[in-house]
């Protein structure tokens, strides 16, 4: 069974992409079949797996807006991956689905026959709850919550779980919390008290797990690498690896590599 997770918080910059970007290669490593779908105009995901601009005929407006098929739009980028790219031209979507009568399935339905040939299918998002996260979540069968360790980190989170409800209530009755995701944690105090805060929030959802501010995620991407070959002994890399391990166990695939 495929398991389909968007990264979504409309929060800039807390870390969904390097989530989105290191989760895949991670899942790459432990012998899953990954597909990244990128549907932040920001095209961070897509630029950051080292796709070229020329290599993509198709891209997710194409796909959403232009009635193309999923398929055409899929780029193989190595044994066992697939990327389904973003361009800036995604930012217009969210206006033109405005018009259409599908506007919040629409995704779902692009990738329903396309999803079955991997086992876990990654969706990166915009920081925001328009119609691109509306779609991701409604395709989605579970959302995976980075939430950046600092002051404000729970400013936000209630109105994307009315989101979340939201979608369960009209659309996808049976999307869940993957979990919410610590990122950029420090030794500071602050940084304690808020991953503290969050749990006592979201104990159920929020992981053991936390994913500490380490410069070296920062750089691979801009090398079209993940955390894992460009820096495997890295703080980052360690604990990316470990909400791998837990993402397999947790969904019951089975874990070639058990490192
Ligand atoms: N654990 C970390 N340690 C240090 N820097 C990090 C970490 N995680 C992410 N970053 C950096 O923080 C910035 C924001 O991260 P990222 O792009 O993953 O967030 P995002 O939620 O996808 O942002 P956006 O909402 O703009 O799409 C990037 O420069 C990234 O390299
Ligand atoms: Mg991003």
């Amino acid at each position: 069974m495929t398991k389909v997770i968007a990264l979504a918080n409309q929060k800039g910059g807390v870390g969904k992409t390097t989530t989105a970007l290191n989760l895949a290669a991670g899942l790459l490593r432990h012998n899953q079949s990954v597909l990244l779908i990128d549907l932040d105009p920001q095209s961070n995901a897509t630029s950051g797996s080292g796709v070229d601009k020329e290599d993509i005929t198709n891209d997710a407006y194409d796909v959403l807006i232009a009635n193309k098929t999923a398929k055409s739009a899929i780029i193989h980028r190595s044994d066992n991956f697939d990327i389904l790219p973003s361009s800036t031209e995604l930012a217009g979507a969210e206006i033109e689905l405005t018009k259409k009568k599908d506007r919040q399935t629409l995704l779902k339905r692009k990738i329903a026959k396309e999803k079955t040939n991997y086992d876990f299918v990654l969706i990166d998002n915009p920081p925001a709850l328009g119609l691109l996260s509306l779609n991701s979540l409604t395709a989605a069968d579970s959302v995976l919550i980075p939430v950046q360790a600092e002051y404000f980190a729970l400013e936000g989170l209630a109105q994307l779980m009315k989101t979340i409800d939201l979608v369960k209530e009209h659309g996808n009755s049976g999307l869940t919390i993957e979990g919410i995701l610590m990122t950029m944690t420090t030794h500071t105090k602050i940084s304690r008290q808020v991953v503290a805060e969050v749990e006592k929030h979201f104990p159920e959802k929020t992981y053991e797990i936390t994913i500490p501010r380490n410069v070296r995620l920062t750089e691979a991407p801009s090398f079209g690498q993940s955390i894992f070959d460009f820096a495997g002994f890295s703080s980052g890399a360690r604990a990316y690896n470990k909400l791998v391990k837990e993402i397999i166990s947790e969904n019951g695939k089975e874990d070639s590599k058990p490192s």
